[in-house]
């Protein structure tokens, strides 16, 4: 059985694990300060604010070199909403060049988690992304979206996650000026 290890429990945690039950992905969620160990899982799943990557970075390089690292990160700050970003591109990138034995996968950030608790927006299906600098690694992380029900895509390289961040900025700011912030939501048709 596919099982990976997420870093984080709140909203994200939550939904995506949720999302992936779908397609009998076995996750367990690790809150700010628990134990955990890797060894065993497939891939990793940050499910930790952008600011949190430097912590994962400064005290678990070791841990997850080897490892799909699954960023599903929106470098962003609120009130007003901005977006922040790295001198590399992306926070993906940031994480790649940080972590450069690990292979980083940027997915599921333009997902809201009410969305992949539904498993879709309305009657559509989710769609969700994936940029990687290693093929392997975003087949992986889409194979799981697929089997769950979502319409899925590489889009190719890990320079694309800037495009992926961006384009769930423009999303924040369409629906955040919404009463109910984030029930719409973008979906690929075609
Ligand atoms: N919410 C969405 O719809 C959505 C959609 C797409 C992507 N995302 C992205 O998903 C990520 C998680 O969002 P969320 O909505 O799940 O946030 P959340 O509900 O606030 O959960 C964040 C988790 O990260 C932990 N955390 C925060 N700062 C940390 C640190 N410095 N070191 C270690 N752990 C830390 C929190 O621990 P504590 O509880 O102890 O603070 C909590 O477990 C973010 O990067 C966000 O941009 C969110």
């Amino acid at each position: 059985m596919t099982s990976i290890l997420i870093l984080g429990n709140g909203n994200m945690a939550s939904a995506i694990s949720e999302f992936l039950a779908r397609a009998s992905v076995e996750t367990k969620a690790v809150g700010r300060g628990e134990e955990w160990d890797a060894s065993g899982f497939d891939a990793v799943l940050l499910a930790v604010p952008y600011t949190a990557h430097e912590h994962i970075i400064r005290d678990h390089s070791e841990a997850l070199a080897g490892k799909i690292v699954i960023d599903i990160s929106n470098p962003v700050t609120f009130d007003p909403l901005a977006r922040v970003r790295a001198p590399q591109g992306s926070a993906a990138t940031a994480l790649a060049e940080a972590l450069p034995d690990s292979r980083i996968v940027k997915a599921f950030n333009t997902n809201y988690a009410g969305h992949l608790k539904a498993a879709g927006i309305d009657d559509q299906p989710l769609t969700v992304l994936a940029s990687s600098d290693d093929r392997d690694a975003a087949a992986f992380v889409l194979d799981m979206a697929s089997r769950a029900g979502a319409e899925t895509f590489d889009v190719g390289s890990l320079d694309r996650a800037e495009a992926q961040e961006a384009l769930c900025y423009l999303q924040m700011a369409i629906t955040f000026s919404e009463a109910n912030a984030t029930e719409g939501g973008f979906v690929f048709i075609g």
